[in-house]
């Protein structure tokens, strides 16, 4: 039986862009998904904790069998088990075992749907306990590219490699269609992570913008002005200057909205964080619901956030330089 685990992330700028091209710069967190595999005869037994459900066990023979006998929203069910169903596929692949079973626990401290990155760090940590308990070490490189595979496997195709990569190599990274790298230089950034307790669909957001993006050109010109920012953010990173980093993530924001993927809640944290004196804050990952990310020294914006109504939960989240990893 061996356990590994892997962060999540915050975006510091560049999603829904990324997904047509532009770079991407997300973050990983402090914050990580724990998955412990142990070889079995056959088939598929998952057990699943902490991931925002209450808690399910799932046994099925193998891909696409059963399903879990829990009251919970039927999308985040599904995306669940199958981004895990979709990460043994993975390992059975690495390993030339088609038939090989494993019985799998998961526990994370990232809450599912929420623009954290908790189906890619359920994804890289699974990949890489299964691999090890089968025999086989995998270089962060191919678990960050075999993680992609399960995250466009379950969201049909509709997926970056910024989620997976960050959280298998750890630290910030620049992703740019299928160039990924990790960004040097940066320091501890002083992110503030506000939780409206939500989620949102990466799917059916991710579709909102590609079909605004195809009726209107300037929605397709917000697309690429997202991409000029993160271009501008990159020269900034290095700087360790915060006031203009927190400018372009309040920009960034703001061109999230008019695509459409925040929400009053999200909204309102994201003030709650400015009025509070935070240098910038933005909605993080696919939006709709979930999480914001400010940028500030100070508690302020942290305690704003806690008495924020409609913000279930504020936490700070220190960068992560560690991807996946043994436990
Ligand atoms: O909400 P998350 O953590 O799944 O992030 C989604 C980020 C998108 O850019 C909207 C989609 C993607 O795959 O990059």
């Amino acid at each position: 039986m061996v356990t590994s685990s892997a962060p999540g992330k915050v975006y510091l700028f560049g999603e829904h862009a990324v997904v047509y091209g532009e770079p991407a710069v997300p973050c990983a967190i402090e914050r990580r998904a724990r998955v412990t595999a142990e070889e079995i005869d056959e088939g598929l037994v998952v057990h699943a904790e902490d991931l925002k459900l209450d808690g399910f066990t799932v046994e099925y023979m193998n891909e696409g069998g059963g399903h879990p006998a829990v009251d919970a929203e039927e999308p985040l069910l599904q995306a669940a088990t199958s981004y895990v169903n979709e990460a043994v596929a993975q390992v059975r692949d690495a390993a030339d075992d088609p038939e090989a079973g494993f019985e799998i626990w998961i526990e994370s401290d990232i809450p599912l749907g929420a623009g954290l990155g908790s189906s890619a760090a359920v994804a890289c940590a699974a990949i890489d306990a299964g691999c090890r308990e089968l025999g086989i070490d995998l270089a962060p490189a191919e678990i960050a590219d075999r993680a992609y595979q399960v995250e466009a496997a379950v969201q049909d195709g509709e997926a970056s490699r910024a989620d997976t990569f960050c959280s298998a190599m750890g630290g910030a990274v620049r992703v740019e269609g299928d160039d990924c790298r990790r960004v040097s230089g940066v320091g501890n950034l002083p992110f503030v992570v506000g939780y409206d307790g939500g989620a949102g669909e990466t799917g059916k957001l991710v579709a909102g913008v590609r079909e605004l993006r195809e009726e209107y050109g300037f929605a397709a010109d917000t697309v690429e002005a997202i991409g000029d920012l993160v271009r501008e953010g990159e020269t900034v990173l290095g700087t360790g200057d915060t006031e203009r980093l927190g400018e372009l993530m309040n920009f960034n924001h703001g061109l999230l909205a008019a695509l459409g993927v925040s929400s009053r809640s999200l909204d309102t944290m994201v003030w709650a964080a400015r009025d509070a004196g935070a240098v910038g804050a933005k909605l993080t990952g696919a939006g709709g619901g979930g999480c914001v990310v400010a940028l500030d020294e100070s508690d302020a914006a942290l305690t704003a956030l806690k008495y924020t109504p409609g913000c279930d939960e504020a936490f700070r989240a220190a960068l992560d330089t560690e991807g996946v990893r043994a436990e």
